[in-house]
């Protein structure tokens, strides 16, 4: 297990050069086979690609999703000092006077919006074509104890990216929309149980965690 505490997700900057055999064993190395690498040039990752934006973008036409995405939004910063968790402008990555322009004017109405919905298709969409390739992490089985497990190996093997400088971002609304649930279930075999969709890839300089973290006492009771 790593010593370090904290672990980030990278969005931004992933660079095009595929990972090396020895990343991708170490990466693997928490999921006992359930983990699965497809390079950026393979057939599979251009399939994962397009999935994920058209995904994304079936999700953030769906006024209940969006009103969820608002709801974890912290776009003030008093909000999110008070609550100390949720999506801010730094673990969204938009730095600089965009990033002051979104804590200052933006607020949960404004994720609703169809120019906010837009500008994300947009990003995704830039996103997805960056970095080494794609990661399919798998469970065992769908219940309550399956899910718990490959979530602290996820944890794990975020960890482990940390140490190894390798970037990760989920991207996982294929597995959230039934249509793309559908489509995958339909050309796999039934034991393939998709639990996170992943891009992966290195990056020049890779960032300081910036995510706000809750005290553990907030949410455990001893
Ligand atoms: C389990 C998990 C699932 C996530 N799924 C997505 C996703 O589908 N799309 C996305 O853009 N970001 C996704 N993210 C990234 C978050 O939007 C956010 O940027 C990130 O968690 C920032 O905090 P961190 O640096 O502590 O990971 C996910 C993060 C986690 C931990």
């Amino acid at each position: 297990m790593s010593g370090l505490t904290a672990r980030r997700t990278i969005k931004k900057g992933q660079l095009p050069k595929e990972l090396s055999a020895s990343d991708v064993q170490a990466l693997a190395q928490p999921f006992d086979g359930r983990f699965f690498y497809f390079p950026r040039s393979s057939s599979h990752a251009a399939c994962i690609r397009d999935g994920a934006v058209a995904a994304y973008k079936a999700q953030s036409r769906r006024d209940d999703a969006q009103r969820e995405l608002s709801h974890w939004m912290r776009l003030g910063n008093g909000e999110a000092r008070e609550k100390r968790d949720g999506l801010t402008s730094d673990s969204m990555e938009v730095q600089g006077l965009t990033g002051w322009f979104l804590r200052t004017f933006m607020d949960r109405e404004s994720v609703m919006s169809d120019g906010f919905r837009t500008r994300g298709v947009d990003l995704t969409a830039e996103l997805a074509d960056q970095g080494a390739g794609w990661v399919i992490i798998t469970s065992p089985g769908a219940g309550p104890a399956d899910l718990l497990e490959t979530g602290r190996r996820f944890e794990r093997m975020a960890l482990l990216a940390t140490e190894l400088k390798l970037a990760i971002h989920p991207m996982t609304q294929q597995i959230e929309e039934e249509k793309w649930r559908r489509d995958i279930a339909g050309r796999h075999a039934p034991d393939m149980l998709p639990q996170f969709i992943l891009r992966v890839g290195y990056v020049d300089e890779y960032p300081a965690p910036v995510s706000l973290r809750r005290p553990v006492s907030w949410f455990l009771r001893s």
